[in-house]
């Protein structure tokens, strides 16, 4: 599959998904939007990858936001179409059954740090920018970061964020809990590698199932959300790799989930 603003290379077992605009930062146009929608729908059919990897090209922009030439443009229906299709592609890699992580390397303002949040975790480099600016172009922002960074950072953080739309520097996003870990520029994709190791050693099923219990879980009251993860621990209890993994500890060995 070769696409136009999209770098998408597998390396070992992640698919790598590099937004490839670096002149105009990887802002998202319509065209991107469309290209990561086929690049998700191509790591969640390959059996062979079992992991995502989103990052930014050049040394400067994860993303810089959406497109603002594009929605200069755009009357109210279509603006509402436009964030419906966004918030749909974003939903998709945030539901993906492998983990998906997001690298970081700069500034990830507007759907950058949207796009960042729809990931399961975010490394960052230590020059990141994240910030939702949008309120200074007289906007919100249309790709669910009114959502995802109040159930990120809670509501008082999130809402000072969104209303002043100031940065919030790489050292701030790590306290406040918007990004998992903070790296070197020089060390991104090994500390991601590293990170993705560590996960991929687990039983993928479990992997999966904990993603789809958070996921859905925190939207559930919390009665609900005990219901499912019980019913996704009946699930894994009826998998070869629950008992590989039992197994493997009760016999003082390291379990082989993928044969
Ligand atoms: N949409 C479209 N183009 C964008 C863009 C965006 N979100 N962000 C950056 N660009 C383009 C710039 O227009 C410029 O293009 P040009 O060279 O053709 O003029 C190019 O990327 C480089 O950006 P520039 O602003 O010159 O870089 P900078 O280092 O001076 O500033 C930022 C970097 C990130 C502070 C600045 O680009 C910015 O504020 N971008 C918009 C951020 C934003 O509001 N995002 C939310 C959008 S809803």
């Amino acid at each position: 599959m070769s696409y136009e603003n999209l770098l998408v290379e597998k390396r070992d077992q992640a698919l790598w998904i590099i937004v490839n605009r670096p002149d105009k930062l990887n802002a998202l146009n319509q065209m991107t939007i469309s290209e990561l929608d086929l690049a998700i729908t191509e790591a969640d059919r390959d059996e062979a990858v079992l992991a995502v990897v989103i990052t930014g090209a050049g040394d400067k922009a994860f993303v810089a936001g959406a497109d603002i030439g594009e929605l200069a443009t755009l009357g109210p229906e279509e603006a509402k179409a436009f964030s419906r299709r966004g918030q749909a592609v974003f939903d998709r890699i945030e539901n993906l059954g492998k983990p998906v992580v997001a690298a970081v390397n700069g500034f990830a303002l507007g759907g950058g740090c949207e796009l960042a949040m729809a990931c399961h975790l975010r490394v960052a480099t230590r020059n990141a920018v994240f910030g939702q600016p949008e309120v200074k172009l007289g906007l919100i922002p249309g790709y669910a970061g009114t959502q995802r960074l109040p159930r990120l950072v809670g509501k008082g953080r999130g809402l000072e964020i969104l209303l002043t739309g100031r940065n919030v520097s790489a050292e701030e996003a790590e306290r406040i809990g918007l990004v998992n870990s903070l790296c070197d520029r020089g060390d991104l994709a090994a500390t991601v590698d590293e990170l993705l190791g560590r996960i991929l050693a687990n039983g993928p099923l479990a992997v999966s199932h904990c993603i789809e219990a958070v996921n859905h879980g925190l939207d559930l009251p919390f009665e609900d959300a005990c219901l499912l993860e019980a019913a996704l621990f009946g699930i894994g209890a009826a998998s070869e790799q629950m008992r590989e993994g039992t197994s493997a500890f009760l016999e003082k060995r390291k379990p082989a989930f993928r044969s």
